[in-house]
């Protein structure tokens, strides 16, 4: 198996699917950075492609992808000598993509940077488009840049160790990129779950470029996010406050699933959308928290940091079926009211409960 997919944008790359570590040979001093969860499955393989490389093993997880890690490792660099001709590789999931990738467009003002993504997630969304980024108390991703990768290297073998939690978040993910923009993707999603859900890797392989496709097309259009990339936040209104509220401890992926599900009622009420969105969840396992279900008021208080907020409102993008969302001159997010918000989480918890 290998697949080379150009992306288009200012600083075009490609993203290589394939069954291995195979990375090209650098001659500049590199430094691989990773966690200590996935740094022990796969670092010897990796270092011994990469050859007299430095490492970096830091804590895993969202509560560490914060301003404060990014300068202890900016430190370790710096202590090390390391300086414009360092090339950066991230080995890992969403968190160490985001946190190294920003780390790299900052560091001696912007060093070489390649990805080695081993979560789903991370495949079919994080390597795409460059948005890179760290969390404060505030919110998620509230400071970050636009930086992309010189290259991606994306081992599909790696998502057979995934649990089937981190698993199953990055599906979200691509139930997201299908009810946007990709009809016969949401069927297919729908007619193989079996072999999606017991990991088939040629099932997989055909749906993770199927979404990086999808993704790649949007930002050849819109890379900065001035227009139409800002679909791409369907369901993350909620779904950023939902984890944020759960300490993180709901995955970005499954917050995505429930931001969906809610922001497709306030868009669209108990509709066939809705109802496609509910049987998803079910169908690809996203656990749902009741709990937070009781927390509403501290799940609009932290929408409130959202990014996309303007004119002191808070802002979603309105799917009003699959396919069909709401744009007017060049705007794809519109103003939500605190009621339609509780209104929604409601229902859900009412429908799901009963
Ligand atoms: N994950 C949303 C985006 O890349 O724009």
């Amino acid at each position: 198996m290998s697949h080379a997919i150009s992306i288009g944008c200012q600083r075009p790359y490609v993203i290589h699917l394939q069954a291995d570590f195979s990375i090209p040979y650098a001659t500049t001093p590199k430094v691989l950075i990773s966690d200590r969860h996935v740094g022990p499955l796969y670092k010897e393989q990796v270092l011994s492609v990469l050859d007299d490389c430095y490492y970096i093993e830091i804590p895993a997880g969202e509560s560490f992808k914060t301003r404060e890690m990014k300068q202890k490792i900016e430190d370790e660099l710096l202590l090390n000598h390391f300086g414009r001709d360092v090339h950066i590789y991230a080995l890992g999931g969403g968190v160490i993509l985001d946190l190294v990738g920003f780390l790299a467009s900052t560091y001696c003002r912007g060093v070489k940077l390649t990805y080695l993504p081993t979560t789903l997630l991370a495949m079919v969304d994080v390597i795409v488009g460059g948005k890179t980024g760290v969390n404060t108390p505030q919110g998620k991703n509230m400071i970050g840049s636009f930086y992309t990768p010189s290259a991606v290297y994306a081992n599909l073998n790696t998502l057979q160790s995934l649990s089937m939690k981190e698993y199953t978040a990055g599906i979200q993910e691509m139930i997201k990129h299908a009810l946007l923009f990709d009809d016969s993707l949401l069927c297919y999603l729908n007619k193989h779950t079996k072999e999606l859900l017991a990991k088939d890797i040629s099932f997989l392989e055909h749906v993770i470029q199927k979404s990086i496709l999808m993704k790649a097309r949007v930002i050849e259009d819109d890379e900065f996010e001035s227009g139409k990339r800002a679909l791409l936040n369907f369901g993350h209104t909620v779904g950023h406050a939902i984890e944020k509220v759960s300490f993180y401890q709901v995955l970005h992926g499954h917050a995505i699933g429930i931001g969906m599900l809610i922001e497709a009622y306030m868009a669209s009420g108990e509709s066939a959308l809705t109802k496609t969105i509910l049987d998803f969840l079910k169908a690809y396992e996203c656990p749902i928290d009741f709990a937070l279900f009781n927390r509403t008021d501290d799940i609009l208080d932290a929408m409130h940091w959202d990014k996309k907020n303007c004119d002191n409102s808070i802002q979603m993008v309105y799917l009003k079926n699959i396919n069909a969302y709401q744009c007017h001159e060049n705007q794809y997010t519109f103003p939500i009211t605190k009621e339609q918000v509780l209104h929604a989480f409601t229902w859900v918890k009412d429908y799901l409960q009963c």
